[in-house]
């Protein structure tokens, strides 16, 4: 079936970015209960081909490419994005309680760079929410599903081990596997939370907390990833790196969005405040892998995620030492396609 995505992508690129956001959303969620969303989208076939396999943290992943968190906020569409051929789904950032994020417009398309800005906030409805959409939205799913928590906006950094605890202990039942996003540049001081002390306090907590809950989960073991900015200095992700095998975290993603401008420059957009994704970011990201993979324990994985846009992007973050690679911005603007390529790679 010819590639329907260049049209989809005209179209959508016609309205609001968020409100496009939500169309495509909605658009998946029915034609995917309507059992044609793999079909719509070229992959006209349920389920996943055996040979891409491959395990990661204790978990078989069925391919090497993930949706990465902010896309499914809510959790609402996990089985329509299994449908596009992800094997992995992280969905999130959910904080203990529901909040709206930022004031609109918070979401721009920088078509030229092929890159986003955003400033959502974490919007989301809290964990209650999630966890009831869950219900619905994963049934039919075979993949592995993340879940990435947060913080609320309004609780104060000293008290943000609340938080992430009360995350934790709330959706573990339901995730394969959970991520502590640090590296969100759109609530204030969490960014903080990645000096080496405090996220070594908090991934020992992580622990703890798994090692008092598992037993009431059948024995289930959650493995605990870390999300971290591009934007740190060499001395701080060596300095990461070091808390990282000295605590034996089970895998890092690198990276989220960043600050940086400096390859957007010039654009009238360039300035709106938030992260920036795509394109962009690419190399950069790449880099910060790169310098992880050499200075940490060979042993935890780390899923690449920044700028994906293409199989070779993917490509090489898999020679710099990624074990998974998630797409976000990449999926905006080359679709599904770019999906089923990488899911494809030898
Ligand atoms: C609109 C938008 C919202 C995002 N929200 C989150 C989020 O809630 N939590 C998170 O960990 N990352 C979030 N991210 C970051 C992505 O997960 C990803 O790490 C980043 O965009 C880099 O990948 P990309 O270049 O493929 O988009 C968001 C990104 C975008 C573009």
């Amino acid at each position: 079936m010819a590639d329907l995505y260049p049209l989809v992508r005209k179209i959508l690129f016609s309205l609001d970015a968020e409100t496009a956001h939500h169309a495509t959303l909605t658009g998946m969620k029915v034609a995917d209960g309507l059992g044609v969303l793999g079909c719509l989208t070229g992959r006209c076939k349920s389920g996943y081909d055996s040979e891409s396999a491959v395990e990661v943290m204790g978990l078989t992943f069925p391919n090497r490419v993930g949706l990465a968190a902010g896309l499914d906020k809510k959790g609402e569409a996990v089985s329509a994005f299994g449908s596009l051929g992800f094997g992995h789904v992280e969905i999130g950032t959910v904080t203990p309680r529901p909040q709206p994020g930022n004031e609109k417009p918070r979401l721009f398309r920088l078509k030229q760079h092929e890159a986003i800005i955003n400033r959502m906030g974490f919007n989301n409805p809290g964990i209650e929410g999630m966890l009831e959409n869950l219900t619905r939205s994963r049934k039919g799913f075979s993949g592995v599903l993340g879940i990435n928590i947060g913080k609320n906006f309004d609780t104060p950094n000293e008290d943000f081990l609340d938080d992430y605890l009360a995350c934790f202990e709330g959706v573990y039942g339901q995730a394969d596997y959970i991520t502590a996003n640090l590296s969100s540049p759109n609530t204030k001081g969490l960014r903080d939370l990645q000096s080496a002390d405090t996220c070594c306090t908090l991934i020992e907590r992580l622990q703890e907390k798994r090692a008092e809950i598992q037993d009431s989960h059948g024995g289930k073991k959650v493995p605990i990833v870390i999300k971290i900015a591009p934007d740190l200095a060499d001395d701080a992700i060596k300095a990461l790196a070091a808390v990282f095998s000295e605590t034996g975290v089970d895998g890092v993603i690198t990276t989220n969005t960043t600050i940086e401008r400096d390859a957007v420059a010039g654009h009238p957009r360039a300035e709106e405040a938030g992260g920036l994704s795509g394109a962009p970011l690419t190399e950069h990201s790449t880099q910060i892998l790169a310098l992880l993979r050499s200075e940490m324990e060979d042993s935890i994985p780390i899923i690449g995620s920044g700028g994906v846009m293409s199989a070779a992007d993917a490509r090489a973050k898999f020679d710099a030492g990624a074990a998974l690679v998630q797409v976000y911005t990449g999926l905006v603007y080359h679709g599904p396609a770019l999906v089923r390529e990488i899911a494809e790679m030898d």
